[in-house]
């Protein structure tokens, strides 16, 4: 479909990222050509997005093993590995950065291989893998989340789960495509979500390029809305779900949901089995990024608020499982309990 989108992709030794912090007023095709510049492009948010920012880390790190030289398999693995842990730092909370970085590190660590070369060849081809393996998980998860929405609804989003946060396709924005293009005449509502504006940059962005009928409205006219039963159904992403059920993503987004349960609104979280992190046990134990205080203080380049006060800036927050309808992911939908659910699915998958 020509309407898709690229976020990331290869392309002759470099690779190829949206630079989203340009959008929605120009659609820019930024070359990212060193690890330290994929690092960059992740701490400045021009690639973001939990499943964008796992596939961009493996492409980052992917950049950062060609430039290491040395002959010497134990040299390149000791190199790599600092570099590895350096990615992983730079976004605490989505957990897809971690997991795509230790997919790399496995290989790196695998004794069967015995030449640099080599190695390198096996971490490009399993970054492929990472990307690819995201599209097919976004469409199954669009396909079984898609059964979940009913025609002529209205369905809420918060921050950019789409294409643009994915390698293609979108997680909860692909719910949102496929029930769209089963004819189910829905109607979206997107968040603008301060204080990046995700939902008003990019999510309205990549709405009014596949044409589904959406407005755009602020944080804090959820309640309203939802008091008004101008909203039937919220789906959002997630960065990190803990093995008990509970999400961590974009900040605001528990607020949407403890406003979903007093209206008795069904709540979906669409995120790929990639996004569960089994070794977290409750979502009190995810890592909340706290980012410069300025992305509040300022709107755009206007100073919004006075210099010299303090400013919080948790870019994340947690949503207790309770509070979720149902989790959408690329195995299925996943219902309560979903410790014992969670822990069946993965077991399944190995
Ligand atoms: O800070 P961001 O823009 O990287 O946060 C993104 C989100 O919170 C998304 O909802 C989440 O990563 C899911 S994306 C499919």
């Amino acid at each position: 479909v020509a309407k898709d989108i690229n976020t990331i992709r290869w392309e002759n030794g470099k690779v190829k990222i949206i630079d989203q912090t340009k959008l929605p007023a120009k659609l820019k095709v930024i070359e990212i050509k060193s690890f330290y510049g994929m690092i960059d492009a992740i701490k400045t948010m021009k690639i973001r997005g939990a499943p964008a920012i796992g596939a961009a880390a493996a492409f980052g790190l992917v950049l950062g093993a060609k430039g290491i030289k040395t002959a010497s398999v134990k040299e390149f693995t000791r190199k790599i590995s600092l570099l590895a842990r350096t990615m992983i730092l730079t976004r605490p909370t989505a957990v897809n950065l971690s997991w795509a970085v230790n997919r790399l590190l496995n290989i790196v660590n695998d004794d069967q291989v015995s030449d640099v070369k080599e190695l390198k060849n096996k971490l490009l081809k399993e970054t492929f893998k990472i990307a690819d393996e995201d599209i097919e998980a976004n469409k199954s998860i669009s396909k079984f989340g898609s059964r979940l929405i009913k025609r002529g609804r209205t369905v809420l989003t918060h921050c950019n789960a789409g294409g643009l946060a994915t390698v293609s396709f979108g997680t909860a924005l692909g719910v949102i495509r496929e029930a769209h293009k089963k004819g189910k005449k829905i109607k979206v509502m997107a968040t603008e979500t301060r204080p990046r504006l995700q939902g008003a940059k990019l999510t309205m962005w990549e709405l009014k390029r596949y044409g589904i009928p959406s407005t755009l409205i602020t944080d804090n006219m959820v309640g309203y809305f939802m008091s008004k039963n101008g909203i039937d159904a919220v789906v959002v992403g997630a960065d990190r779900i803990a093995a008990n059920g509970d999400v961590a993503n974009k900040i605001g987004t528990y607020g949407i949901a403890v406003l979903a349960k007093e209206h008795g609104i069904p709540f979906y979280v669409a995120a790929p089995l990639s996004t569960i992190d089994a070794d977290v046990s409750s979502g009190k134990k995810i890592p909340i990024e706290e980012r410069n205080g300025r992305e509040v203080q300022f709107i755009g380049r206007e100073r919004i608020a006075p210099a010299g006060i303090k400013v919080s800036n948790p870019a994340f927050d947690v949503t207790p499982s309770n509070l979720i309808t149902a989790l959408i992911t690329d195995a299925g939908i996943i219902r309560k309990p979903y410790k014992k659910k969670i822990k069946k699915m993965f077991k399944r998958r190995k």
